[in-house]
């Protein structure tokens, strides 16, 4: 555990596809199958704490008591436009979740979060939410996205991530200490646009080539 709260995800094979991604000359294409693969994994260590009960199956040789999902239902929640690459994966691993989508972008000048789009499932309430970006860096959209899931009622988050900004995971702690932080590695800082280092650069325009 990075600090209290924080999980970072160091199996072998997420380190190696993040490496992967990294690599500046990593194209598009790549990038998004690279991002879609790290998020089943990290999909897999998110939902470890799931709740189980049993149900009676009949195996071709015996009934038995087989463990089942129970407890609340999930809802992923993408923020746009980058938390879709992650929502993929889930979703393979998750096929039932539902999925909110908090559409938010980072003013180049201020690093503030501006709103653009938001919808949610009705009975966001009673589910538990996984909120998904790939990127962690001052933290602004996670904490404007956790806040904005807030008002809609929701109640037991976790914030999934593919890289994070130590400033940016003790803002997350400091202002959303009941949310904890999955992410695949805690880089050495921001740079003075903002921007994780060492990185993997801008994370919407890798993955759909916008730059
Ligand atoms: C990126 C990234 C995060 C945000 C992280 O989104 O996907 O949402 O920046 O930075 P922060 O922690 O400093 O808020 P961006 O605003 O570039 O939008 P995009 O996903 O549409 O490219
Ligand atoms: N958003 C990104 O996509 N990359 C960063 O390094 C910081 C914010």
């Amino acid at each position: 555990m990075w600090a209290d709260g924080v999980t970072v995800i160091d199996h072998p094979l997420v380190q190696h596809k993040l490496t992967l991604m990294r690599e500046k000359d990593t194209p598009t294409v790549e990038f998004r199958r690279l991002l879609r693969e790290i998020s089943m994994l990290l999909c897999y260590e998110a939902t470890r704490d799931l709740e189980l009960t049993t149900t009676t199956i009949e195996t071709p040789l015996a009934t038995m008591q087989a463990p089942v999902l129970a407890g609340k239902k999930l809802v992923f929640a993408s923020i746009l436009r980058a938390g879709n690459g992650l929502l993929e994966g889930m979703l393979d691993l998750v096929p039932a979740a539902r999925v909110a989508h908090v559409g938010l972008y980072r003013d180049p000048k201020t690093l503030v979060a501006v709103e653009y789009y938001f919808k949610a499932p009705p009975d966001i309430a009673e589910r538990r939410v996984i909120v998904l970006d790939p990127m962690l860096a001052t933290a602004n959209s996670a904490v404007a996205a956790v806040d904005r899931l807030k008002e809609r009622g929701a109640a037991e988050m976790k914030f999934v991530c593919l890289l994070a900004a130590p400033e940016g995971v003790h803002r997350l702690r400091d202002a959303h200490p009941d949310v904890p932080i999955v992410t695949a590695a805690v880089d050495e800082r921001l740079n003075e646009k903002g921007y994780i280092m060492p990185g993997l650069g801008d994370a919407g325009d890798r993955m759909y080539g916008t730059k």
